[in-house]
């Protein structure tokens, strides 16, 4: 969907949805298209890429808060797509952070078992939570799912340092109020759009900027290392005023932060996976290279990742 498209949709513009947000274009999945379709797509090129087969993914997680169903998890509907016949799988329900979370829960599997190969991936039907009344959200939200396979490296590479926080107290500056076992769905509720993604859009960015900044911060300090190592900085991509910002305190220089949210907009936890391989396979990334991960989402919880290519 266009902005345009938008622009037929809602009192909105062009001009407003560039300035404030960076944003021209986001993908939205068919009608018969899911979370766990995007994700088993994902996982497929991801492995191809890796040189391995279903066979050998010890571990699935997928980050996700639009599953197919409540119950299986998205991972166990992926693996069984996959035939990942020897892993166990397990969803993370962190919003636009569950990648990083997955990387930051994989890293110790493969360092107490080098032999282990984990699958992270980070998949969001949003455009199925997606109020398209609501002007102050549905611009942003893009449907996508990214992935890669995790394995030992030999060559002195890895995630270096993660970071992980969350803060409950601001849960409702961005949520899906409608829909659990809390306040289930009732035809008013629906009719309200009550049942859809809720944001306090000006608050929540600026938690986003400030933890974004610290996160950062506290991983490359924990690997002794300095904005001036980056080589790729790649920021969930939620809004390029966030990312400038983020960009600013680090004092990196754009031309190291990694930005494709023109294209997709906000896909949440598929944002940073999404953008990692579009960099790699631009060529962008090469080893030895430092590349900062970092990403903020609904909970609130934000994390980053410090990864050696
Ligand atoms: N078109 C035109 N005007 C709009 C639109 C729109 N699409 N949306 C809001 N406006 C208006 C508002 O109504 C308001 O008008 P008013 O002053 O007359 O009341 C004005 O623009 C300013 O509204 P703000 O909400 O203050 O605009 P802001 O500059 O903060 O931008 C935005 C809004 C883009 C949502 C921004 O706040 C943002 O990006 N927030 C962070 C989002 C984020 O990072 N979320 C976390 C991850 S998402 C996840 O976890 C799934």
């Amino acid at each position: 969907m266009t902005n345009a498209d938008f622009e037929k949709l809602v009192d909105t513009s062009d001009e407003w949805i560039i300035s404030r947000t960076g944003i021209k274009e986001r993908r939205i999945a068919d009608a018969d298209m899911f979370g766990s379709d995007m994700a088993s797509n994902a996982c497929r090129n991801a492995m191809e890429m890796a040189g391995c087969s279903p066979e050998d993914i010890d571990v699935l997680i997928v980050g996700t808060v639009t599953p197919d169903y409540r119950l299986p998890s998205e991972a166990c509907v992926v693996q069984e797509k996959l035939g990942l016949v020897n892993a166990v799988a397990f969803d993370i329900a962190a919003a636009c952070t569950g990648f990083i979370n997955g990387l930051t829960i994989a890293r110790p599997m493969i360092e107490t078992d080098p032999t282990k190969k984990c699958l992270v991936v980070g998949c969001e039907k949003l455009s199925s939570i997606t109020n398209y009344k609501d002007r102050g959200t549905c611009v942003l939200f893009g449907d996508a799912a990214g992935a890669a396979v995790l394995a030992a490296d030999t060559n002195g590479g890895g995630i270096i340092s993660t970071f992980m926080k969350s803060d409950g107290r601001l849960g409702e500056l961005l949520w899906q109020e409608i829909g659990g076992t809390k306040n289930p769905y009732t035809p008013e509720n629906v009719y309200n759009g009550r049942d859809k993604l809720i944001m306090s859009g000006s608050e929540v960015f600026k938690v986003a900027v400030r933890e974004m900044s610290i996160a950062s911060e506290k991983v490359l300090k924990d690997a002794g290392l300095t904005g001036d190592d980056i080589s790729l900085v790649i920021p969930h991509q939620a809004n390029i005023r966030i990312i400038d910002a983020l960009a600013k305190r680090l004092k990196v220089d754009k031309s190291r932060v990694f930005i494709n949210i023109e294209k997709y907009g906000n896909t949440s936890s598929a944002s940073v996976p999404l953008a990692l391989d579009e960099a790699n396979r631009q060529g962008k990334i090469k080893p030895g290279d430092y590349v900062l991960l970092v990403a903020f989402g609904g909970g609130l919880i934000w994390g980053a990742a410090l990864v050696k290519w």
